[in-house]
Protein backbone atom coordinates (compact mmCIF):
# COMPACT_ATOMS: atom_id res chain seq x y z
CA UNK A 1 0.00 0.00 0.00
CA UNK A 2 2.89 2.17 1.21
CA UNK A 3 4.61 2.16 -2.57
CA UNK A 4 0.88 2.57 -4.10
CA UNK A 5 0.70 5.46 -1.75
CA UNK A 6 4.05 7.35 -2.58
CA UNK A 7 3.28 6.71 -6.83
CA UNK A 8 -0.11 9.48 -5.86
CA UNK A 9 2.38 12.15 -4.07
CA UNK A 10 3.43 13.62 -7.43
CA UNK A 11 -0.34 13.87 -7.97
CA UNK A 12 -1.41 15.31 -4.43
CA UNK A 13 1.64 17.50 -4.59
CA UNK A 14 0.11 18.49 -8.29
CA UNK A 15 -3.05 19.08 -6.80
CA UNK A 16 -2.45 21.23 -3.97
CA UNK A 17 -0.03 23.95 -6.23
CA UNK A 18 -3.08 23.87 -8.91
CA UNK A 19 -5.15 25.13 -5.94
CA UNK A 20 -2.25 27.92 -5.07
CA UNK A 21 -1.84 28.77 -8.37
CA UNK A 22 -5.80 28.78 -9.67
CA UNK A 23 -5.01 26.31 -12.88
CA UNK A 24 -7.76 24.01 -11.47
CA UNK A 25 -10.91 25.08 -9.16
CA UNK A 26 -10.32 24.69 -5.32
CA UNK A 27 -11.37 21.60 -4.41
CA UNK A 28 -14.94 21.17 -2.42
CA UNK A 29 -14.57 21.41 1.29
CA UNK A 30 -16.62 18.05 1.27
CA UNK A 31 -13.99 16.49 -0.87
CA UNK A 32 -11.43 16.96 2.02
CA UNK A 33 -13.61 16.77 4.59
CA UNK A 34 -14.26 12.98 3.49
CA UNK A 35 -10.15 12.72 3.39
CA UNK A 36 -10.31 12.45 7.13
CA UNK A 37 -13.28 10.09 6.90
CA UNK A 38 -12.31 7.68 4.14
CA UNK A 39 -8.74 6.15 5.01
CA UNK A 40 -8.83 2.92 6.58
CA UNK A 41 -6.26 2.12 9.44
CA UNK A 42 -4.31 0.25 7.38
CA UNK A 43 -3.91 2.63 4.70
CA UNK A 44 -2.91 5.51 7.41
CA UNK A 45 -0.40 3.00 8.62
CA UNK A 46 1.08 2.55 5.32
CA UNK A 47 0.77 6.40 4.68
CA UNK A 48 2.24 7.21 8.37
CA UNK A 49 5.12 4.78 7.22
CA UNK A 50 5.98 6.18 4.43
CA UNK A 51 6.03 9.82 5.71
CA UNK A 52 8.21 8.79 9.45
CA UNK A 53 7.42 11.69 11.87
CA UNK A 54 6.02 14.00 9.90
CA UNK A 55 2.40 12.78 10.50
CA UNK A 56 2.33 12.51 14.29
CA UNK A 57 4.80 15.16 14.28
CA UNK A 58 2.11 17.73 12.83
CA UNK A 59 -1.11 16.32 15.09
CA UNK A 60 1.02 17.19 18.34
CA UNK A 61 2.09 21.01 16.87
CA UNK A 62 -1.39 21.67 16.50
CA UNK A 63 -2.35 20.50 20.17
CA UNK A 64 -5.12 18.12 18.77
CA UNK A 65 -5.57 15.11 20.75
CA UNK A 66 -6.59 12.24 18.47
CA UNK A 67 -5.41 9.42 20.86
CA UNK A 68 -3.02 7.00 19.39
CA UNK A 69 -3.47 8.50 16.17
CA UNK A 70 -5.71 5.80 14.65
CA UNK A 71 -8.33 6.35 12.46
CA UNK A 72 -12.10 4.35 12.78
CA UNK A 73 -13.57 4.41 8.78
CA UNK A 74 -15.11 2.13 6.95
CA UNK A 75 -12.92 0.30 4.11
CA UNK A 76 -13.30 1.75 0.77
CA UNK A 77 -12.95 0.85 -3.25
CA UNK A 78 -9.36 1.16 -4.01
CA UNK A 79 -9.67 3.93 -6.21
CA UNK A 80 -11.13 5.88 -3.57
CA UNK A 81 -8.82 4.86 -0.86
CA UNK A 82 -5.82 5.72 -2.91
CA UNK A 83 -6.94 9.04 -3.75
CA UNK A 84 -7.81 9.85 -0.04
CA UNK A 85 -4.53 8.66 0.84
CA UNK A 86 -2.74 10.65 -1.92
CA UNK A 87 -4.43 13.75 -0.46
CA UNK A 88 -3.47 13.24 3.21
CA UNK A 89 0.26 12.88 2.26
CA UNK A 90 -0.60 15.96 0.20
CA UNK A 91 -1.81 17.73 3.39
CA UNK A 92 1.09 16.35 5.40
CA UNK A 93 3.68 17.59 3.16
CA UNK A 94 2.02 20.79 2.88
CA UNK A 95 3.54 24.04 2.89
CA UNK A 96 2.34 25.23 6.60
CA UNK A 97 2.85 21.95 8.06
CA UNK A 98 2.34 22.17 11.90
CA UNK A 99 1.79 26.32 12.04
CA UNK A 100 -0.96 28.01 13.86
CA UNK A 101 -2.32 31.00 12.09
CA UNK A 102 -5.07 33.82 13.22
CA UNK A 103 -7.62 34.58 11.27
CA UNK A 104 -9.83 37.92 11.83
CA UNK A 105 -13.43 38.41 10.40
CA UNK A 106 -13.08 34.39 9.20
CA UNK A 107 -16.95 33.62 9.18
CA UNK A 108 -17.52 35.56 5.52
CA UNK A 109 -16.04 35.83 2.52
CA UNK A 110 -12.56 36.09 1.92
CA UNK A 111 -11.53 35.39 5.56
CA UNK A 112 -13.54 32.35 5.45
CA UNK A 113 -11.86 31.37 2.49
CA UNK A 114 -8.21 32.06 3.69
CA UNK A 115 -9.23 29.92 6.75
CA UNK A 116 -10.27 27.06 5.09
CA UNK A 117 -7.08 27.48 2.05
CA UNK A 118 -4.68 27.87 5.24
CA UNK A 119 -6.09 25.08 6.48
CA UNK A 120 -5.62 23.04 3.54
CA UNK A 121 -2.18 23.99 3.31
CA UNK A 122 -1.02 22.34 7.11
CA UNK A 123 -1.92 24.85 9.29
CA UNK A 124 -4.40 25.27 12.67
CA UNK A 125 -6.87 27.87 12.64
CA UNK A 126 -7.82 29.50 15.42
CA UNK A 127 -11.29 32.12 13.74
CA UNK A 128 -12.81 35.20 15.22
CA UNK A 129 -15.67 36.91 14.20
CA UNK A 130 -18.10 39.42 15.61
CA UNK A 131 -20.80 37.22 14.39
CA UNK A 132 -20.87 34.13 16.51
CA UNK A 133 -23.14 31.75 14.17
CA UNK A 134 -20.95 32.88 11.37
CA UNK A 135 -17.71 32.01 13.41
CA UNK A 136 -18.99 28.45 15.02
CA UNK A 137 -19.85 27.27 11.42
CA UNK A 138 -16.13 28.16 10.05
CA UNK A 139 -14.57 26.39 13.34
CA UNK A 140 -16.83 23.82 12.49
CA UNK A 141 -15.75 23.31 9.01
CA UNK A 142 -12.13 23.36 10.12
CA UNK A 143 -12.86 20.96 12.84
CA UNK A 144 -13.64 18.21 9.93
CA UNK A 145 -10.83 19.19 7.87
CA UNK A 146 -8.83 18.05 11.60
CA UNK A 147 -7.38 21.85 11.97
CA UNK A 148 -8.81 23.72 14.64
CA UNK A 149 -6.87 25.18 17.59
CA UNK A 150 -8.52 24.05 20.79
CA UNK A 151 -9.94 27.76 22.08
CA UNK A 152 -12.93 27.52 19.80
CA UNK A 153 -14.57 30.13 17.54
CA UNK A 154 -13.40 33.68 18.98
CA UNK A 155 -16.43 35.80 19.06
CA UNK A 156 -16.60 39.71 19.74
CA UNK A 157 -15.70 42.85 18.25
CA UNK A 158 -12.09 43.26 16.73
CA UNK A 159 -12.44 47.12 17.59
CA UNK A 160 -12.49 46.47 21.78
CA UNK A 161 -9.24 46.17 23.25
CA UNK A 162 -10.36 44.14 26.24
CA UNK A 163 -12.19 41.49 23.76
CA UNK A 164 -9.05 41.06 21.31
CA UNK A 165 -7.30 40.56 24.99
CA UNK A 166 -9.46 37.63 25.78
CA UNK A 167 -8.72 36.36 22.20
CA UNK A 168 -5.40 36.19 22.47
CA UNK A 169 -4.99 34.83 26.21
CA UNK A 170 -7.56 31.84 24.93
CA UNK A 171 -5.54 31.24 22.05
CA UNK A 172 -2.12 31.85 23.89
CA UNK A 173 -3.29 28.70 26.78
CA UNK A 174 -4.50 26.43 23.77
CA UNK A 175 -1.21 26.68 22.07
CA UNK A 176 1.07 27.20 24.24
CA UNK A 177 1.79 30.52 23.89
CA UNK A 178 2.56 29.57 20.13
CA UNK A 179 1.36 32.02 17.25
CA UNK A 180 2.88 31.80 13.29
CA UNK A 181 0.72 33.67 11.36
CA UNK A 182 -2.01 36.26 11.81
CA UNK A 183 -4.15 37.68 9.10
CA UNK A 184 -5.93 40.82 10.00
CA UNK A 185 -8.92 40.44 8.01
CA UNK A 186 -12.18 41.61 9.76
CA UNK A 187 -13.80 44.86 8.05
CA UNK A 188 -17.24 46.21 6.80
CA UNK A 189 -18.08 49.04 4.26
CA UNK A 190 -20.80 51.64 4.22
CA UNK A 191 -22.37 53.74 2.74
CA UNK A 192 -25.16 55.89 2.95
CA UNK A 193 -28.62 56.26 1.16
CA UNK A 194 -28.21 59.15 -0.31
CA UNK A 195 -24.91 58.54 -1.58
CA UNK A 196 -26.76 55.33 -3.46
CA UNK A 197 -29.46 57.51 -5.31
CA UNK A 198 -26.54 59.86 -6.50
CA UNK A 199 -24.08 57.11 -7.67
CA UNK A 200 -27.45 55.70 -9.56
CA UNK A 201 -27.88 59.09 -11.04
CA UNK A 202 -24.05 59.15 -12.05
CA UNK A 203 -24.61 55.93 -13.70
CA UNK A 204 -27.54 57.20 -15.55
CA UNK A 205 -25.51 60.15 -17.06
CA UNK A 206 -22.38 57.82 -18.07
CA UNK A 207 -25.11 55.82 -19.66
CA UNK A 208 -26.45 58.98 -21.74
CA UNK A 209 -22.95 58.75 -23.32
CA UNK A 210 -22.60 62.49 -21.29
CA UNK A 211 -20.33 63.77 -18.51
CA UNK A 212 -20.85 63.67 -14.88
CA UNK A 213 -22.04 66.08 -13.26
CA UNK A 214 -23.90 64.61 -9.96
CA UNK A 215 -21.63 65.44 -6.91
CA UNK A 216 -21.52 62.88 -4.61
CA UNK A 217 -20.75 65.32 -1.66
CA UNK A 218 -20.50 61.98 0.80
CA UNK A 219 -17.69 63.45 2.93
CA UNK A 220 -20.16 66.57 3.37
CA UNK A 221 -22.60 63.76 4.97
CA UNK A 222 -20.27 61.10 6.83
CA UNK A 223 -20.93 61.34 10.25
CA UNK A 224 -18.20 61.61 13.56
CA UNK A 225 -19.90 57.65 14.42
CA UNK A 226 -19.34 56.17 10.91
CA UNK A 227 -15.79 57.78 10.62
CA UNK A 228 -14.83 56.59 13.83
CA UNK A 229 -16.34 53.11 13.49
CA UNK A 230 -14.77 52.29 9.90
CA UNK A 231 -10.98 53.40 11.73
CA UNK A 232 -11.60 51.29 14.60
CA UNK A 233 -12.56 47.88 12.99
CA UNK A 234 -9.92 48.25 10.30
CA UNK A 235 -7.34 50.49 11.52
CA UNK A 236 -7.71 49.52 15.44
CA UNK A 237 -8.53 46.02 15.17
CA UNK A 238 -5.44 45.52 13.09
CA UNK A 239 -3.42 47.13 15.62
CA UNK A 240 -4.86 45.08 18.42
CA UNK A 241 -4.41 41.79 17.11
CA UNK A 242 -0.95 42.55 15.76
CA UNK A 243 0.18 44.00 19.43
CA UNK A 244 -1.36 40.62 20.77
CA UNK A 245 0.52 38.77 18.47
CA UNK A 246 3.72 40.14 18.34
CA UNK A 247 5.35 38.51 21.80
CA UNK A 248 3.81 35.17 20.93
CA UNK A 249 5.54 35.44 17.61
CA UNK A 250 8.84 36.88 18.53
CA UNK A 251 9.00 34.26 21.40
CA UNK A 252 8.61 31.43 18.77
CA UNK A 253 11.52 32.94 17.11
CA UNK A 254 9.45 34.60 13.98
CA UNK A 255 5.94 34.53 12.17
CA UNK A 256 3.66 36.25 9.23
CA UNK A 257 1.45 39.14 9.95
CA UNK A 258 -1.00 39.78 6.63
CA UNK A 259 -3.36 43.14 6.89
CA UNK A 260 -6.18 43.12 4.75
CA UNK A 261 -5.57 46.43 2.66
CA UNK A 262 -7.86 47.52 -0.52
CA UNK A 263 -7.39 49.13 -3.34
CA UNK A 264 -9.06 51.91 -1.66
CA UNK A 265 -6.00 52.68 0.71
CA UNK A 266 -4.04 52.85 -2.74
CA UNK A 267 -6.44 54.40 -5.13
CA UNK A 268 -9.09 55.81 -3.13
CA UNK A 269 -12.78 55.03 -3.84
CA UNK A 270 -15.29 58.19 -4.43
CA UNK A 271 -17.44 57.89 -1.88
CA UNK A 272 -15.46 56.28 0.90
CA UNK A 273 -12.96 58.42 2.51
CA UNK A 274 -13.42 56.84 5.49
CA UNK A 275 -13.05 53.31 3.69
CA UNK A 276 -10.15 54.40 2.05
CA UNK A 277 -8.36 56.67 4.95
CA UNK A 278 -8.69 53.31 7.03
CA UNK A 279 -7.19 50.72 4.40
CA UNK A 280 -4.26 53.80 3.61
CA UNK A 281 -4.00 53.75 7.36
CA UNK A 282 -3.47 49.92 6.91
CA UNK A 283 -0.73 50.35 4.30
CA UNK A 284 1.37 52.23 6.13
CA UNK A 285 0.97 50.54 9.65
CA UNK A 286 2.29 47.16 7.21
CA UNK A 287 4.89 49.29 6.08
CA UNK A 288 6.39 50.85 9.53
CA UNK A 289 6.02 47.67 11.29
CA UNK A 290 7.62 45.69 8.67
CA UNK A 291 10.56 47.60 9.49
CA UNK A 292 10.58 47.37 13.61
CA UNK A 293 10.24 43.91 13.74
CA UNK A 294 11.99 42.51 10.80
CA UNK A 295 15.03 41.63 13.01
CA UNK A 296 12.78 39.21 14.79
CA UNK A 297 12.39 37.46 11.92
CA UNK A 298 8.80 38.85 11.60
CA UNK A 299 7.73 39.80 8.29
CA UNK A 300 4.92 41.40 7.77
CA UNK A 301 2.47 42.33 4.17
CA UNK A 302 -0.35 43.63 3.37
CA UNK A 303 -2.69 42.64 0.30
CA UNK A 304 -4.80 44.98 -1.60
CA UNK A 305 -7.52 43.30 -3.24
CA UNK A 306 -9.71 44.80 -6.31
CA UNK A 307 -13.16 44.16 -6.04
CA UNK A 308 -13.99 40.22 -5.11
CA UNK A 309 -17.35 39.13 -5.41
CA UNK A 310 -18.51 38.82 -1.45
CA UNK A 311 -21.49 40.03 1.01
CA UNK A 312 -19.18 42.92 1.20
CA UNK A 313 -20.53 44.32 -2.01
CA UNK A 314 -24.04 43.73 -0.60
CA UNK A 315 -23.36 47.32 0.89
CA UNK A 316 -23.80 48.67 -3.03
CA UNK A 317 -28.13 47.82 -2.56
CA UNK A 318 -29.93 48.28 -5.54
CA UNK A 319 -26.65 49.22 -7.34
CA UNK A 320 -24.70 46.45 -6.89
CA UNK A 321 -25.07 44.69 -10.04
CA UNK A 322 -24.84 48.12 -12.55
CA UNK A 323 -21.84 49.17 -9.90
CA UNK A 324 -20.05 45.60 -10.46
CA UNK A 325 -20.64 45.32 -14.14
CA UNK A 326 -18.80 48.68 -14.61
CA UNK A 327 -15.84 48.00 -12.36
CA UNK A 328 -16.15 44.38 -14.61
CA UNK A 329 -15.74 46.23 -17.75
CA UNK A 330 -12.44 48.44 -16.14
CA UNK A 331 -11.36 45.12 -14.96
CA UNK A 332 -8.42 43.93 -17.37
CA UNK A 333 -9.47 40.19 -16.70
CA UNK A 334 -13.43 41.62 -17.67
CA UNK A 335 -14.83 40.31 -13.70
CA UNK A 336 -14.56 40.49 -10.31
CA UNK A 337 -12.30 38.51 -8.24
CA UNK A 338 -13.03 35.15 -6.16
CA UNK A 339 -12.66 35.05 -2.39
CA UNK A 340 -10.34 31.91 -3.29
CA UNK A 341 -7.90 34.46 -5.52
CA UNK A 342 -7.06 36.64 -2.69
CA UNK A 343 -7.12 33.20 -0.32
CA UNK A 344 -4.35 32.36 -2.59
CA UNK A 345 -2.38 35.66 -2.39
CA UNK A 346 -2.76 35.10 1.53
CA UNK A 347 -1.60 31.69 1.44
CA UNK A 348 1.97 32.50 -0.81
CA UNK A 349 2.15 35.03 2.08
CA UNK A 350 2.08 33.08 5.33
CA UNK A 351 4.05 30.70 3.08
CA UNK A 352 7.73 29.38 2.97
CA UNK A 353 7.70 31.12 -0.66
CA UNK A 354 7.61 34.52 0.59
CA UNK A 355 10.65 34.35 2.90
CA UNK A 356 11.78 37.47 1.15
CA UNK A 357 8.50 39.53 1.69
CA UNK A 358 8.36 42.04 3.76
CA UNK A 359 6.21 45.65 4.31
CA UNK A 360 4.83 44.73 0.55
CA UNK A 361 1.28 45.37 -0.80
CA UNK A 362 0.16 42.36 -2.91
CA UNK A 363 -3.11 43.42 -5.00
CA UNK A 364 -4.95 41.04 -6.66
CA UNK A 365 -7.41 43.28 -8.29
CA UNK A 366 -7.86 41.30 -12.05
CA UNK A 367 -6.18 44.61 -13.74
CA UNK A 368 -8.40 46.92 -12.48
CA UNK A 369 -5.21 49.31 -11.39
CA UNK A 370 -2.16 48.02 -13.36
N1 LIG B 1 -14.83 42.09 -0.96
C1 LIG B 1 -14.05 43.04 -1.48
O1 LIG B 1 -14.26 43.49 -2.60
C2 LIG B 1 -12.87 43.56 -0.70
C3 LIG B 1 -11.91 44.29 -1.39
C4 LIG B 1 -10.80 44.78 -0.71
C5 LIG B 1 -10.68 44.54 0.63
N2 LIG B 1 -11.63 43.84 1.30
C6 LIG B 1 -11.42 43.65 2.73
O2 LIG B 1 -11.38 42.28 3.01
C7 LIG B 1 -11.83 42.06 4.34
C8 LIG B 1 -12.90 40.99 4.33
O3 LIG B 1 -13.98 41.45 3.55
P1 LIG B 1 -15.05 40.46 2.87
O4 LIG B 1 -15.20 40.92 1.48
O5 LIG B 1 -14.68 39.07 3.13
O6 LIG B 1 -16.35 40.89 3.68
P2 LIG B 1 -17.46 40.02 4.39
O7 LIG B 1 -18.51 40.98 4.80
O8 LIG B 1 -17.84 38.87 3.53
O9 LIG B 1 -16.73 39.44 5.69
C9 LIG B 1 -16.27 40.26 6.72
C10 LIG B 1 -16.31 39.48 8.02
O10 LIG B 1 -15.74 40.32 9.04
C11 LIG B 1 -16.60 40.28 10.16
N3 LIG B 1 -16.50 41.52 10.90
C12 LIG B 1 -16.95 42.74 10.50
N4 LIG B 1 -16.72 43.64 11.45
C13 LIG B 1 -16.13 43.00 12.48
C14 LIG B 1 -15.71 43.40 13.77
N5 LIG B 1 -15.84 44.65 14.19
N6 LIG B 1 -15.13 42.46 14.57
C15 LIG B 1 -15.02 41.19 14.16
N7 LIG B 1 -15.43 40.75 12.96
C16 LIG B 1 -15.99 41.63 12.14
C17 LIG B 1 -18.00 40.08 9.59
O11 LIG B 1 -18.89 39.55 10.56
C18 LIG B 1 -17.75 39.14 8.43
O12 LIG B 1 -17.85 37.79 8.82
C19 LIG B 1 -12.30 43.41 4.86
O13 LIG B 1 -11.26 43.99 5.63
C20 LIG B 1 -12.53 44.20 3.60
O14 LIG B 1 -12.40 45.58 3.82
C21 LIG B 1 -12.72 43.33 0.65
Amino acid sequence: MAAQVLQHVEVAVATAHAEVVGVVPVPAVEEIVDLDGVVSEHETEGVRSSLGGAFHANVHACGLALGDGRRQAPRLAPRLARRAASMLIGRAMAELHGKIAFVTGAGSGLGRAITLTLARAGACVAVSDLRAAAAAEVDAELGTLGATVACGPLVGDVAEAATVQRWFEQLAAATGGRLDILVNNAGHADTDPETQARLARQVEELMAGGRVTTPLEATARLTDERWQRMLAVHLTGTFLCTRAALPLMAAGGGGRIINMASIAGTTGIAGAVHYSAAKGGIIAFTKALAREVGCQGILVNAIAPGYIDTPLLDVLGEQRATQTALIALQTVLGRLGEAREVAATALFLAGPGASYFTGQVLSPNGGLVV
